[in-house]
Parts: C-alpha cells; structure tokens; sequence
C-alpha cells in the first residue's frame, strides 16, 4: 500500500464557541476534540499526521508533545482550508504519495469508515477522493455537484451557491484522499474569488475535472459521522455519541449499566465484568475498575484504581486513590489523592481520607477525617475521630498500629503514635505516644450536680 500521511485542519478559532478556549482543545470524553479525528486517522493506517495551527497553537502542541507521529504546520492567519492544507504540505515526509485531509471538528468520524475510504480511493486509482453525505437540512455545507457520469464536476459553498444548487442534499464531509503531485499542483492553483474571500480546499475538485482525472465519491454509510462542532449545542451532541459508544463498547464486554443514557465515563477507563455502574455515575482520568464491583448513583471516581468487589456507595468521590479487594465506601465518603485502602477496609458516610495508608480489614465508619495517617490492620476507628494533622505551618504523621480501638469523639494531635493493640477512649484528645495494649484516656471526670434542677427553679 501507498505510505499515507493525514493532515488535520485545527488552525480557526471557532467563534461559534463563544470561548476562551480554541474549539478544538474542548474535551470531549476525557480527551481534547482534535484527539479524536487524529486518534481515528491513526487507526486507520496512516504513518503521521500533521496539524495546522494557528489560534492557541502552543496548546494544542503541547498536547500531542512526544509523539513523533505528530508534526505541526502553523497557519498565523486563517485564509481558508486550501491554504491551511498548503501550509501543511511542507511538513509531510518525502515518501509520503496519498494525503488523507480532515478537520478537527468532526470527533465522530471512524477508524473503519476513514478505511473503507482510503481503500476505495486506492482501488479506483482516482487522483482526488471526497467523502459526502446526504442530509434533510444541508444548510452551511458545500454542495457536491455532479456531472451525468456521477463524477464530481465541483463543490459549491452555501454562501456561492445558487437557489437551485442550495436545493442539492449531497453535501461535502470534509474529508478528501488526495494524490499528493495532484494535490500540491492543484494547491498552486487556488484563487480566493469567492464570497468569503478565502482559498477554498474544494476548488481543488474542479482542477481535477479539469485536467481530465476522475474525483472520486465517497458517501458515507452513517451521516451521523461526519457531524462538525461549531457551537456547543453540537458539542454536548458529540460528546452524547461519544459516551453512547464507550458505555456499549464496556456493556459488550460484560458490564451492566441500568442506564447507560446517565453515565459518565471517559475514554481509556476500564472497567471489569460483571460490575453494575448505576445512574449519574461519572468515571474519569485513567481509573481502572476490577470485576464484580457496584459504582453507586452521582459517583465521582478520577484516575482511580479499584480492584474486584469493591462497592462504592451513592455520592462518594474518590480522587487519585488506590482501592483493593472487598472495600466498602460511601455512601458520600471522600478519598482524596493519595489514599490507599487494602482489602476490606470500610469507609462509611462523610469520611474524608487524605494521604492515608489503611490496612486489612480496618474501619471508619462514620464522620471521620484521616488525613497523612497511616492506619494498621483491623483497626475500628470510632464515629468523629480526627487526625489533628496541621498546626498552621506545616504537616504531622498520625501512626495507628494493628488492632487498635479508636473510641468516638477522639482527636489524635499529630505527630503521635499508637501502639498495637491500644484502646482510646471516647472523648480523647491524644497529644502523647500511645505505647502497645495500653488504656489512653484524658476525660475530665464527670460530676453529677443532684437535685441541680429543681434549686434552679
Ligand atoms: C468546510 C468545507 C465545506 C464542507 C464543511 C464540512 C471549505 C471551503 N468548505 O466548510 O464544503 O461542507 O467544511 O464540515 O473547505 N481551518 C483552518 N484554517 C483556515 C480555515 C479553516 O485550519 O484557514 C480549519 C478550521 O479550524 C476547521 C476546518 O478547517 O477545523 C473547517 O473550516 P470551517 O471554516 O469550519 O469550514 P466550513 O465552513 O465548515
Ligand atoms: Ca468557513
């Protein structure tokens, strides 16, 4: 096969947007909107791609920064696609003979259908390949004009065309296979008199009818593919799409949603069989979920890792932690960064962990805050218990070795150690070392005023 490069259009603003960020670095998914077009060329089977930009260029390099793959053209000011595409073409290397050109707008095109059409477009031997679709409501796209073989004699732009060519349903994907000595001839010969006064890439469509060589059309099976962001009503479209296809992707490997509409999940998360993801679930970053676990409504997980059996309660959030076997969480618990539970740990409601180390079998079920702590095995950590971990200026250890017996109500003032087997009582404020199987305690003994009611009165 002919070594085929890609060239990414990425250079415009998108004003539509209304944002400070350029269109194409929105995320969709987990990823940035242009990871996807360039993710599907990739796929299938281009060597390198090469991106034009312009508006916030330093971004969208940065990016893709490390992969060779990758090159960049820039285009500092946006005279149209044919002159984006010209800017690109001193960037592809030497070998390269077929270009694939597509836009950074279309997140929803396919490795498979890119394929089928590079395929095609090598088994007709045309010089110039165009992708198009057949729509409703063509309005804003270039209009494929056909000669009586079927050939493509031009493309038309709705602001050019006339009453009669905007009646024309056959519109231009933006997605072209070109020969690359055609291309670079045809590129030489762009003018901008048009009514955007740009250097269109589709008049490359009319030098190839007019030199004689056949241009190639390529319908699309799903018009749905070729759908472009320009605003963020297409945006929030796009991403529906996108996560449609993740969740059918997981579903068709054995995980159960109970409605895939209400969940959230990034590109690149995995998630093992035979685990429930309930509704409003929302699963980011590069989170890895093991077999049999049940994620539970309005969940929050980010670049986590959980092993199998684990259930995560409704409204819990967990940020950058490590989870293993048979751990209980939530509902509404906080693991915050750094928080690693081994197996069977619970962390029940309004628990907030931070930079703590749990081990086998230990538990804080209720209304805790364990911050840069590290917590032996089958510990029981009673209800309101706070690792005093910050004195204004800087950060203290909490240790509490195996066995330990934390009562309710007890603030451990670090840095302090408890030694195994230890049994705080409720209400104590630990400020010393606590050595193995002792009783800490430092209650203000209660008295009882009898009577002290009725002398009130
Ligand atoms: C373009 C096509 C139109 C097609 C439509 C499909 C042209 C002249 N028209 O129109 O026939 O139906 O796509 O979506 O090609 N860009 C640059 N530099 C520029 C101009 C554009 O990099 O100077 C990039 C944009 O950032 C964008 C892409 O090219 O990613 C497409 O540009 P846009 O202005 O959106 O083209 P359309 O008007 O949609
Ligand atoms: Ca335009």
């Amino acid at each position: 096969m002919a070594l085929i490069s890609a060239i990414v259009l990425a250079a415009g603003m998108g004003t539509r947007m209304k944002s400070g960020l350029v269109k194409v670095m929105h995320p969709l998914a987990g990823p940035p909107m242009i990871a996807w077009p360039v993710a599907a060329a990739l796929e299938a089977g281009v060597a390198d791609c090469v991106l034009v930009v312009g508006h916030q260029g330093e971004k969208v390099r940065s990016h893709f920064a490390g992969r060779n793959e990758i090159r960049f053209a820039d285009q500092s000011e946006q005279l149209g696609t044919g002159h984006a595409v010209g800017c690109a073409m001193p960037q592809l290397p030497g070998a390269t003979s077929t270009v694939l050109i597509l836009c950074g707008d279309t997140p929803l095109l396919t490795a498979g259908t890119l394929r089928s059409m590079l395929q095609a477009h090598e088994a007709s031997g045309a010089a110039l390949s165009v992708m198009t679709a057949t729509f409703a409501e063509p309005f804003g796209y270039g209009r494929i004009i056909k000669g009586v073989d079927g050939s493509i004699l031009r493309i038309t732009e709705e602001k050019d065309a006339t009453i009669a060519e905007r009646e024309i349903r056959e519109v231009n994907a933006g997605v072209y296979c070109a020969e690359r000595a055609f291309l670079e001839g045809a590129l030489a010969g762009l003018g901008n008199d048009n009514a955007q006064g740009e250097y269109y890439l589709t008049d490359v469509v009319r030098q190839a009818a007019t030199q004689g060589l056949s241009c190639l059309s390529f319908p699309v099976a799903d018009p749905e593919e070729i759908t472009g962001v320009n605003d963020r009503v297409q945006l929030a479209e796009v991403g529906r799409v996108l996560r449609g296809r993740i969740n059918r992707e997981l579903m068709l490997s054995g995980v159960s949603m109970t409605d895939p509409q209400a969940v959230y999940i990034d590109h690149g998360v995995r998630i093992g069989r035979d685990s429930v993801i309930q509704p409003g679930a929302t699963i980011t970053g590069a989170t890895v979920i093991g077999e049999r676990c049940q994620i539970g409504q309005g969940a929050l997980i980010s670049s986590c890792s959980i092993a199998d059996d684990v259930v995560v309660k409704a409204g819990s959030v967990l940020e950058q932690a490590v989870v293993h076997e048979e751990v209980a969480i939530g509902p509404m618990a906080h693991l915050r960064p750094g928080s690693v539970l081994s197996a069977q740990v619970k962390i029940g409601n309004f628990v907030e962990t931070k930079k703590v180390f749990m081990g086998q079998g230990s538990k804080a079920s209720h209304l805790t805050y364990l911050g840069d702590a590290t917590v032996g095995k089958n510990v029981n950590i009673g209800c309101g218990t706070i690792t005093c971990n910050y004195d204004g200026v800087n950060k203290h250890q909490t240790v509490i070795e195996d066995d330990v017996f934390v009562g309710s109500d007890v603030q451990l003032v670090a840095p302090v150690t408890v030694g195994r087997n230890s049994l705080i009582a409720a209400g104590t404020t630990v400020t010393k070392d606590i050595p193995p199987d002792s009783l800490a305690l430092s209650r203000v003994p209660q008295v009882n005023k009898e009577g002290w009611k009725l002398k009130k009165k």
